[in-house]
């Protein structure tokens, strides 16, 4: 009998490990965590499927030596080609729920999600029955989640990425909604324009691509693991809000809402457009750059 024992591994002392890897390591933390600790809990909790609202007990569970090593071998994979983790385990948090993601989708994160969770207040009841819509669905996460929390409604979910269409397919059926998300492919709303009596939403939500050249060229390396067509939007990062502001006023009931995520073009959407009455959303759990119009505001904009 070997009388040299390993010491056991356990996952707190995993995690530490990892974390102090990570944090010494030249990593950019926007892809579901925004520091080394939790990068590292992400990654050895999804890895060993462990529950996230773990107890203790959980933290002092002991690893095998085989799942130390393919951890350690992801971990190395986080840092020498800058893979999210999200990615590497192929797995995603959004307003409380659980995304397949690969590299066909941007891996969610929007600010969106808080919006969900608090009901939308008090901008639309959502608790009865409503037709919405999700313009650029990625992975899904957006429809997916407001078809969980709200019962009543069934929503669209568009995107021109087949790939993209493939994974939020996956997502769907995970989450058993086939019958409530209905999927898209479409040109922002090209597929919808020769029958739009047919598509008309009490809520329009985006989180379209945003992202100007100059941010694009500068993003660090994490952000160009993600499909480009999630992100980048031209030279002033307003290409797709502008078709947007055009376009989803014919789509919304009367009293219909519109939000769209633009994140920090904000200014350049303000510049452009001084006369639209832009209501910006606070958020506690961070993130910025979200609108709200009225069907209203867009048809007003659009007569002139
Ligand atoms: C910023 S990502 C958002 C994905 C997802 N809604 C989320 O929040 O994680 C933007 C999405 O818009 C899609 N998209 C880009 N151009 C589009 C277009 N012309 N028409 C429809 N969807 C488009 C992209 O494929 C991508 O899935």
């Amino acid at each position: 009998m070997n009388q040299f024992k390993t010491p056991v591994m356990t996952v707190e002392n995993l995690i530490k490990d990892i974390a102090r890897q990570f944090y010494e390591a030249d990593l950019s933390f926007s892809h579901g965590t925004d520091n080394a600790v939790d990068e590292s809990a992400y990654l050895v909790f999804g890895y060993l499927g462990l529950d996230h609202d773990s107890t203790e007990s959980t933290y002092q569970k002991s690893i095998s030596k085989r799942d130390v090593d393919a951890i350690e071998l992801l971990c190395k994979k986080r840092i020498d080609r800058k893979i999210p983790v999200a990615y590497i385990i192929n797995q995603a948090w959004f307003a409380g729920l659980e995304f397949f993601v690969d590299q066909r989708v941007l891996i969610p994160r929007s600010p969106i999600a808080e919006l969900i969770h608090n009901q939308f207040k008090p901008w639309i009841d959502l608790d009865c029955e409503r037709r919405a819509l999700d313009l650029g669905t990625g992975s899904g996460c957006i429809a997916i989640a407001i078809a969980t929390y709200f019962s009543k409604i069934s929503i669209d979910a568009i995107d021109y990425s087949k790939d993209a269409l493939e994974v939020a397919a996956i997502n769907i059926k995970k989450h058993l909604l086939e019958s409530r998300v209905n999927l898209i492919e479409s040109n922002f709303f090209e597929s919808l324009s020769a029958a739009k009596d047919l598509y008309q939403y009490d809520l329009i939500v985006s989180n379209p691509p945003y992202v100007n050249k100059e941010d694009i060229s500068i993003m660090p390396m994490e952000f160009h693991h993600e499909p480009i067509i999630g992100l980048a939007s031209g030279d002033d990062g307003l290409e797709s809000v502008n078709i947007i502001l055009q376009d989803a006023g014919d789509y919304l009931r009367e009293n219909g809402i519109l939000i769209v995520e633009v994140g920090n073009s904000q200014r350049a959407l303000q510049e452009k457009y001084p006369k639209l009455p832009f209501v910006w959303l606070d958020f506690e759990m961070g993130g910025t750059g979200v609108f709200l119009l009225t069907k209203e505001d867009l048809n007003n904009h659009n007569k002139h």
